[in-house]
């Protein structure tokens, strides 16, 4: 099986997962430092004070991504790191950091793709709102501005938002994410307010750096009926109209999906926004990033219209996360995605497996057998989508850097690459050099 000859190969990473020094440099305070310090909400209280150290150890973290031969990187930025308070005063010390990072990812031969916001917003901005106030769309377009002129220069890929859905909902609805807030009507302006923020963003790109291109990251999930039942039938539906279209629609339509926004509106929220607003949100995109982790099967439950229970196949295995393992359903999401809103291209901006391994490595590559089964019927998944009409121009693995996985602390790992938390050594996982022989092959 091989790809076009101009596909991509990449790596993903974000700020917080990694980067350390989360309290020092400058930095002002985030609010996954706030949360991941207050005692229940993060796995074994980690916090990602330190993390993967990368903030002092990227020249060996971007060598070892060029010993894999990664020709793209997508990294985010730390928004507190170079605005501590948000607004107004701006911190040296960090822009300095993404200048010399971004520096060293070049020097090594790979291109940058800097993603503006994943998920370290400042805690001086949550404890004004958040997501939720309306001023962030110009706190963060002041934001923007700033590391776009600083790094327009060099940095020609950019992704405005990682994940709508998860700040809006795991993090205003649920409460499981930072800022643990469990508050519907703050969960569905923050999703308005981060759609309205990507679209002055998409502008702000287009004015200072005009040979961009730039686009957003949705997680996109497959939300399937169990059987033929049209009450199997509704409820996945349904759940594809808040987690998908809810974010789909706006950008590329410019507007949310009816059916759901009368349910939305019928229990009160977003009272009083104009909605119109939301064709702010549908700005000409460059590509759509989709990050591809699962699907879910919903069988409904009888007498209570809303609700469905999870139906997955007997036969079905599932990573570490409890994500099931179906590189088809994510070929069927690129082609669907790519008949229902043409995007100009598509690409996989995350997708990858966490597995349980030991803190501690001796040898010197790590067997990781499932990762690389996992990684071969996803890219054989890819490369079909791409036999199937879709134009998927390349594919972001998940992660180079075993990393701080949010609410499951260092529980989980999705590195291609290991590391000890305790003594920040890295270790190859088979893994990278599976990856490392299909990017030079350019072929699985
Ligand atoms: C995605 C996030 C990423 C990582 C993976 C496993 O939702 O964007 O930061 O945590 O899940």
């Amino acid at each position: 099986m091989s790809f076009p000859s101009d596909f991509l190969w990449g790596a993903a990473t974000a700020s917080y997962q990694i980067e350390g020094e989360a309290r020092g440099e400058g930095r002002g305070e985030c609010i996954w430092t706030r949360f991941s310090h207050t005692p229940g909400k993060v796995a074994n209280g980690d916090t990602g004070d330190v993390a993967d150290d990368h903030y002092h150890r990227y020249p060996q973290d971007v060598a070892l991504m060029k010993d894999v031969g990664l020709q793209a990187y997508r990294y985010s930025l730390s928004w507190p790191r170079v605005i501590p308070l948000g607004t107004g005063e701006t911190n040296p010390l960090g822009l300095d950091f993404y200048d010399r990072l971004t520096d060293e990812i070049m020097k090594a031969g790979i291109q940058p793709w800097v993603t503006l916001y994943h998920w370290d917003l400042p805690q001086v901005l949550e404890d004004k709102g958040g997501w939720s106030n309306p001023d962030i769309v110009g706190w963060f377009s002041e934001y923007t501005e700033l590391v776009t002129k600083r790094l327009g220069d060099r940095v020609k890929h950019w992704i405005t938002l990682n994940e709508p859905w998860c700040s809006a909902s795991l993090g205003y609805l649920y409460g499981v994410h930072a800022p643990g807030v469990q508050d519907p009507k703050r969960a569905f302006l923050a999703a308005h307010y981060l759609l309205l923020s990507h679209g002055e963003a998409m502008k702000i790109i287009r004015k200072n750096i005009p040979d961009a291109q730039a686009g957003i990251t949705l997680n996109l999930t497959p939300q399937l009926p169990a059987t033929a039942h049209p009450d199997d039938i509704r409820v996945a539906w349904r759940s594809d109209g808040f987690s998908n279209r809810w974010y789909l629609d706006p950008v590329f339509k410019g507007q949310y999906p009816p059916d759901i926004v009368e349910e939305v509106m019928s229990m009160g929220g977003l009272e009083g926004v104009d909605l119109t607003q939301v064709q702010e949100a549908a700005q000409p995109m460059d590509f759509l990033g989709i990050n591809y982790y699962m699907r879910w099967i919903h069988k409904h439950v009888p007498g209570k219209p809303e609700e469905s229970e999870f139906a997955f196949p007997s036969e079905s295995t599932f990573t570490d996360m409890g994500w099931e393992v179906n590189g088809k359903a994510m070929a069927d999401m690129i082609v669907r995605v790519q008949q229902e809103y043409n995007p100009k291209a598509i690409y996989v901006t995350e997708n990858g497996a966490a597995y349980p391994e030991p803190e501690t490595v001796t040898e010197p590559v790590l067997e990781d057998p499932e990762r690389v089964a996992f990684l071969k019927e996803y890219l054989g998944a890819a490369e079909d989508s791409i036999q199937r009409g879709a134009k998927l121009k390349g594919y972001f693995l998940w992660s180079f850097l075993d990393n701080f996985e949010w609410a499951y602390g260092y529980t989980k790992r999705f590195g291609i690459t290991h590391v000890d938390y305790t003594t920040q050594k890295r270790t190859p996982k088979r893994s990278a050099l599976y990856y490392k022989d299909i990017i030079a092959n350019n072929a699985l």
